[in-house]
């Protein structure tokens, strides 16, 4: 029985209300069953699944793709459930630091379900990745972050004829969704134009030629090599078009170049907006004179100063010093690094990707913020 109370003029008229509620409680307590409460409920184990957290995680087989290219397998201790495109962090310590870097998830959604195994593929480049190709052996425990990124086919926002432009290592996420394709975990119409310098460059060809059929196909461009088979020179408008369904999405996961270069060729085909999709790149060191700058920065109680350099980012200062502090997709987009900006000039690398309110109310996010004077900032406390 639902008991109301009402507005009265006197308060008293509620006590004597409450009064007469000991009794319905007790009532209502007498009426239940003994039995315990269940210790979980299945919608906790599903959320638990969707968003493992951090897991630690056993790289259980080392394998070279390409040229410089490797594929890293991990046994899970978590399940995960992810959509093909979507990356993970994969952390480390690396010397004093706790050093983390996003990568595709190139294994199949239902490899981490059902075996419990994930695999990234990763190009020799940049710090960490260049760790990993030296250094990562099976046996070694790594730290794997929730899947996250937009990066996937999403049947509302999508057409269902997808164009995938891939250069380099970005061909990663589009091996995951041709897997998924052929297992059945995602249901569209890829097709991939895949290029490369050479065919040594081109990684999982024999997989991708294997996975073509009804709903995927594969076109290999390579600039530097001319062979019977394969499209030479780069992604044209025209090639696009010679491949091309009517109506189509195009996403694209490669460098910057690429992206420069495929603006233009989609442009002359009309084809734009909410129509093209990329996935955005860490943000590296930018190229500026170097100054050296003084870090403030705030993680709760402690105050830390770091020094800071105006080539690189205000998390990789903070990352150098030994800080631990939020990160995932290293490119401004996820928010996960937030932080409250208390004072110092900065630039932002890579399109301010922040909120209006963020901006407004001075909050940055310090995986794609360069110091541009001395800066004091407050950052949440890493995992
Ligand atoms: S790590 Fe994603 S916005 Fe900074």
């Amino acid at each position: 029985m639902a008991y109301k109370f009402r507005r009265q003029i006197f308060g008293f008229m509620d006590l004597l209300r409450f009064k007469r509620m000991v009794p319905v409680r007790e009532n209502k307590l007498a009426e239940a069953p003994a039995t315990p409460l269940p210790l979980t409920y299945r919608v906790n184990e599903t959320a638990k699944i969707l968003h493992p957290g951090l897991q630690t995680a056993e790289l259980v087989a080392v394998e070279d793709v390409a040229a410089d290219m490797k594929t890293y397998t991990f046994r899970l201790s978590k399940k995960m459930i992810f959509r093909a495109g979507q990356y993970v962090t994969v952390g480390h310590n690396v010397g004093e630091s706790f050093v983390s870097r996003p990568y595709a998830v190139s294994s199949s959604p239902f490899t981490a379900l059902r075996k419990g195994e994930l695999s990234v593929t990763v190009k020799k480049a940049g710090f960490f990745s260049g760790w990993l190709y030296e250094n990562a052996k099976p046996g070694d425990s790594f730290t794997i972050g929730d899947p996250s990124g937009f990066f996937f086919y999403d049947g509302v926002r999508d057409r269902s004829d997808i164009v995938g432009i891939a250069g380099g290592s970005g061909i990663t996420p589009f091996v995951c969704m041709a897997r998924a394709i052929a297992e059945g975990s995602e249901n569209f119409n890829l097709t991939l134009l895949y290029g490369a310098r050479t065919q040594a460059d081109l990684a999982f060809k024999a997989e991708l030629d294997r996975l073509a059929g009804n709903n995927f196909k594969v076109v290999y461009i390579l600039s530097d090599e001319n062979k019977p088979g394969y499209e030479n020179g780069f992604i044209t408008a025209e090639i696009i078009k010679k491949y091309a369904p009517e109506s189509y999405s195009v996403m694209l996961c490669g460098p910057q170049a690429m992206y420069d270069f495929a603006d233009k060729q989609l442009a002359q085909l009309g084809v734009g907006g909410k129509y093209v999709r990329k996935e955005a790149n860490c943000l590296g060191n930018r190229d500026v004179k170097p100054e050296k700058y003084n870090l403030t920065v705030h993680i709760r109680d402690e105050v830390f100063k770091v020094a800071a350099d105006s080539r690189e980012t205000l998390l990789a200062a903070m990352e150098r010093a030994g800080l631990k502090v939020p990160s995932k997709c290293r490119a401004g987009g996820c928010g996960y690094c937030h932080s409250r900006l208390i004072d110092g000039k900065f630039s932002i690398a890579g399109g301010d990707k922040r909120r209006l309110a963020d901006s407004k109310f001075g909050y940055i996010h310090p995986c794609c913020t360069y110091p541009d004077s001395d800066m004091e900032i407050e950052v949440p406390q890493g995992e």
